[in-house]
């Protein structure tokens, strides 16, 4: 809930219950955001819950629509769907009409990309995730590639994307530095880019958050897009929190409460 406003602040307003997207320091009773960043809590969802959304959507959204041009009818390929990202991710991507390709660690979490709407959930420990997305799209390929994984999977997700493919790398967890074939980036006239939300400005922050608002807010209140949360803790167990997400126990977002 907002509990104060700076000078020439109209929107929110003190008393509204909101979200935020915040320049990080978020395990804490009360955070300093600009307005242009803050968002009215979306209806149909818990207050709480809601808090699982704004990082994740605003991550999901820019990537997927500003950087990649997604559109319905295409093939995604959301690696680590079982994340706070990829839960996110394959909701809207289901939401605006694309197909869905998700890796998990392990069956059971690739199927619960299956319960997101993923036309396939893929086994990232077994799994080999090239082979799998062409079979599920019949030979076709991934026409957007949504990493997390980084240097290890460079060269599979450049040989999974289809001719015009856009690989948008977002996370480094399996390294920085990895070997890109530019002959076929060349013959499938493709893109690999990497984008963070944390290195934008302000006014491009607001702007994301102004887009959510209006184009992934109706979806959550639609039920199409819903928070994933694995748990709720209490802020003096930010440390067991840590531990469900780093040890891969954690479905989606764990939630601290002050
Ligand atoms: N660039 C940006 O703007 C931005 C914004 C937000 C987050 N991120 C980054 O994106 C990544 C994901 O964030 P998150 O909040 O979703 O984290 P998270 O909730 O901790 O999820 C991590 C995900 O990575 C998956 N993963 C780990 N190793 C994998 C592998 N070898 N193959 C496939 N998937 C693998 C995990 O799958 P299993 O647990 O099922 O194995 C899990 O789904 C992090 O690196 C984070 O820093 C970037």
């Amino acid at each position: 809930m907002v509990s104060a406003v700076g000078p020439g602040v109209s929107t929110p307003r003190v008393g509204d219950e909101v979200v935020a997207l915040l320049e990080g320091g978020g395990y804490a009773e009360r955070v300093v955001v600009r307005a242009g960043q803050v968002l009215a809590a979306p209806d149909g969802v818990d207050l709480v819950d809601a808090a699982a959304l704004p990082e994740a959507v605003c991550t999901a959204w820019t990537n997927l629509v500003d950087t990649a041009g997604l559109t319905a009818g295409e093939w995604v390929l959301v690696h680590g769907g079982s994340g706070g990202v990829g839960t996110v991710a394959i909701q809207l991507a289901t939401a605006l009409g694309a197909h869905v390709v998700a890796t998990a660690g392990g069956p059971e979490r690739a199927a619960r990309c299956v319960g997101l709407g993923a036309v396939a959930g893929l086994d990232h420990r077994r799994d080999d995730f090239v082979a799998g997305v062409r079979s599920a799209s019949a030979g076709h390929g991934a026409d957007v590639v949504l990493d997390v994984v980084g240097a290890k999977y460079l060269p599979d997700n450049v040989r999974v994307l289809a001719p015009g493919g856009r690989l948008v790398v977002i996370g480094l967890q399996k390294g920085r530095r990895g070997e890109l074939d530019l002959g076929a980036l060349m013959s499938k006239r493709a893109q690999v880019t990497g984008t963070t939300l944390r290195s934008r400005t302000p006014e491009e922050k607001a702007a994301i958050v102004g887009a959510v608002g209006e184009h992934v807010w109706p979806m959550v209140a639609g039920g199409q897009v819903r928070p994933v949360v694995h748990a709720r803790l209490p802020l003096a167990e930010a440390e067991s929190a840590q531990e469900m997400l780093s040890s891969g126990e954690a479905f989606g977002k764990v939630l601290l409460l002050p």
